[in-house]
């Protein structure tokens, strides 16, 4: 039986400028993870997960949409990157073979709703890593990545990539996205192999230590939201709103920047402040751009915890999922907790994710 185990993530800055190519952002892996096991099968294979025969189907508004939380797609994803993993296998002379496939994963409540902690990516980085063990790939975490992003790609067609990358190096990284254009062209045109061999373009993945001083807290909002749907709408901003746009992007790089400075420096002060400012930027892009990055929850969950000494922000493409905290660790977690609960936020026992030895 060959295992991949891939954690979830949290953005904790640099969400929607990161889409850029070139551009920062700083996203922490969480220690809940997805895990998938490939066992050798004789004549016919099996893939089996509990979110591909679930029967409730979670959605809800943002405006006058209908937003989902869109797991059926998750076989999607499995299928996609078992293609490319065996086309990386055949390029490399194995033979092909039959298996049964599970998934399992800790990224969903009880009740089969997503906290929107990266659980499409957790699934293609897991796959990867399960099969190319399985066909004896002997991928480090950089191939992990580089197949598991041209899978995610050619299913969802936007995004920086960064939750893959966040799911297939733990720990917390300092991310920019590699040229996407470049990846969907290479992928046409030339082997794997070869494309596994190159470095991309513009990518960058450095890891990074949070001070022993500081803790992440993080609270759900219950509610769902579509990453793809809130990027396509800032995207149509960006052609809109140029120089607006523009000066969100410049004030995002500034404040990571900073935040990545602080997180070398071990400077505490300097990475909370950083994660406040981080707030103002996505809210000012929301108000110029219409797009609800901090629902009402959001702004109670980051309220409460910014008034009890926290730094707080939304997380990821927010619209809903959840929110974090970067605190002191005399912060008083019990205090936060009751409040959040009382407001109807959902307190996730979450710490950030181990660092990822070896694929
Ligand atoms: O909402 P999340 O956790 O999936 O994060 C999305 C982050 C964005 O920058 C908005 C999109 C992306 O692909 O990076
Ligand atoms: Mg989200």
């Amino acid at each position: 039986m060959s295992t991949g185990i891939a954690p979830g993530k949290l953005y904790l800055a640099g969400e929607y400028a990161v889409v850029e190519t070139g551009f920062p952002a700083v996203i922490a892996s969480v220690d809940q993870y997805v895990k998938v096991t490939v066992t050798k099968a004789k004549g016919s294979g099996t893939i089996q997960s509990k979110n591909l025969n679930k029967q409730l189907i979670h959605w809800n508004r943002q405006g006058t949409e209908l937003v989902f939380d869109d797991t059926e797609s998750q076989l999607a994803y499995i299928l996609t990157a078992i293609k490319f993993v065996e086309r990386y296998a055949i390029e490399n002379h194995k033979k092909l073979a039959y298996y049964d496939l599970l998934v399992t994963s800790e990224l969903d409540s009880d009740d089969g709703k997503k906290f929107g902690l990266g659980s499409s990516a957790a699934v293609t980085v897991a796959v990867v890593k399960a099969l190319g063990s399985f066909y004896d790939l002997d991928l480090s975490k950089m191939d992990v990545y580089k197949l598991a992003s041209i899978a995610h790609l050619s299913v969802q067609g936007n995004g920086s990539l960064g939750d893959i990358a966040a799911s297939a190096f733990g720990g917390i990284i300092a991310y920019k996205s590699p040229d996407r254009n470049w990846v969907f062209n290479m992928v046409r045109n030339h082997s794997l192999k070869k494309l596994l061999k190159l470095n991309w373009p513009n990518l960058k993945i450095e890891p990074l230590h949070l001070p022993k001083e500081l803790e992440m807290v993080v609270g759900w909002t219950g509610s769902p939201a579509s990453t793809s749907i809130l990027v396509d709408r800032i995207a149509l901003t960006k052609a809109q709103k140029v120089e607006k746009y523009q000066h969100f992007l410049k004030s995002s790089r500034h404040s990571v920047e900073q935040l990545i400075k602080g997180f070398r420096d071990s400077d505490a002060d300097m990475i909370k402040k950083m994660i406040s400012d981080y707030r103002k930027v996505l809210t000012d892009l929301a108000r110029f751009s219409d797009v609800h990055i901090e629902t009402k929850l959001l702004t109670k969950l980051c309220d409460i915890a910014e008034k009890l000494g926290g730094a707080a922000k939304t997380s990821g493409a927010g619209g809903g999922d959840c929110g974090i905290v970067i605190s002191n660790k005399d912060l008083n977690l019990k205090h936060l907790k009751n409040e959040w609960e009382k407001a109807g936020i959902t307190p996730l026992k979450l710490k950030i994710g181990e660092i990822i030895d070896h694929a």
